[in-house]
C-alpha cells in the first residue's frame, strides 16, 4: 500500500513539474467537472419552477422595459429582493426566479444606489411617477436621481411593435401568433383613456390600462416607462402563492 502511494506520488510530481501536462490535465478536470454540474440543468424541468400569473410584457410594457434599459435605471436601481428580513419588511414578497423568466435581459442590478425597484409596481400613483421622473427633488428633495422629463416630449417610436416580440420569441419568451398580429393595436389600446381594453386584458391579464403621462393626446415614452412601472412584480398574487418544494 504504501508503494502504491509511492508511485502515485512520483508520478503527481511529474504532472506537477511538466506545465503543459499540468495544463492539459487541470483542464480535463475543469471540464469534466463542468459538464456533470451544468450539462443536467439543461434537461431538468424542475431547474425553472414555473408560478401562476407569469406572463409575457405586453407591448407597451416591453417599450417601457427597453427605455428602463435605455436610459440605465439598471445603474442605480436593483430589481432583486433578497429573502432577507430587511429587505422583505421594505419592499415585499423576496424575489422569485420565475419573475424575471421573460426578462431578456433580466434587470437585477448589482447596486443599489435608490431602492430596490422589483416591487414598485402599483406603489405610487402614475402621476406620481411622472412628478418624480420629470423632477425627482420636487418629491424626495435629497434625492441624487437625474430628471428624465424629456421622456414626456419624445413620442414612443412604435414603427414596429411586432418586431420587438418577434425578437422575443427568438429567445424563447412565448409571445403567440395572435399576440404578434395586434401588437400593434395592443400598444395604442393600452394608453387610451376608456379603450377597448378586453382583448388586450385576455392577451396580457393584470396590465394597468389608462393615460400614464398625463396627456391622453400622445403616446410618449414617459407613457411606456410608467406603464412598466406600474406592472413591475405585481404579476404573482403572493396572497395564494406556495412555493412548490417537491422540486428540491
Ligand atoms: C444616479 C442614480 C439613479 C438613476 C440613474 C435612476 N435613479 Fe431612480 N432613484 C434614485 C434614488 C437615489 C432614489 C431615491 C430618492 C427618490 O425617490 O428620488 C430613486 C428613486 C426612484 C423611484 C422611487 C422608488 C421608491 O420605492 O420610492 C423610482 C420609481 C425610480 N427611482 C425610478 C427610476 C427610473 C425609471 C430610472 C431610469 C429612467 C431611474 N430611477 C434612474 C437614483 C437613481
Amino acid at each position: 500500500m504504501a508503494n502504491l502511494t509511492h508511485r502515485f506520488l512520483e508520478k503527481h510530481k511529474k504532472l506537477e513539474r511538466n506545465v503543459s501536462l499540468l495544463f492539459v490535465f487541470s483542464l480535463l478536470a475543469v471540464l469534466v467537472g463542468g459538464i456533470v454540474e451544468i450539462a443536467p440543468l439543461f434537461y431538468l424541468e424542475n431547474t425553472i419552477e414555473k408560478v401562476k400569473g407569469m406572463r409575457p410584457y405586453s407591448p407597451l410594457e416591453l417599450a417601457g422595459r427597453n427605455i428602463y434599459v435605455r436610459e440605465g435605471c439598471y445603474v442605480c436601481h436593483s430589481q432583486m429582493i433578497r429573502p432577507f428580513r430587511d429587505e422583505v419588511e421594505r419592499y415585499g414578497n423576496y424575489s422569485l426566479a420565475a419573475e424575471s423568466m421573460y426578462d431578456r435581459p433580466f434587470q437585477w442590478g448589482s447596486k443599489r444606489t435608490g431602492p430596490d425597484l422589483a416591487r414598485v409596481g402599483g406603489r405610487y400613483s402614475n402621476e406620481w411617477h411622472v412628478q418624480h421622473l420629470t423632477d425627482p427633488q420636487s418629491v424626495v428633495p435629497e434625492s441624487i436621481m437625474p430628471k428624465y422629463g424629456f421622456l414626456a416630449e419624445q413620442a414612443l417610436d412604435v414603427r414596429d411593435p411586432a418586431a420587438h416580440l418577434i425578437a422575443n420569441r427568438r429567445v424563447s419568451v412565448p409571445y403567440t401568433d395572435d399576440m404578434i398580429e395586434n401588437a400593434s393595436a395592443d400598444m395604442k389600446v393600452q394608453a387610451e383613456v376608456d379603450g377597448d381594453w378586453d382583448d388586450l386584458l385576455a392577451r396580457y391579464p393584470k396590465a394597468v390600462v389608462g393615460d400614464f403621462d398625463g396627456d391622453p393626446k400622445r403616446l410618449t415614452e414617459m407613457d411606456a416607462l410608467v406603464a412598466y412601472l406600474q406592472m413591475v412584480g405585481t404579476l404573482v398574487d403572493f396572497s395564494t402563492y406556495e412555493p412548490d418544494l417537491s422540486a428540491r
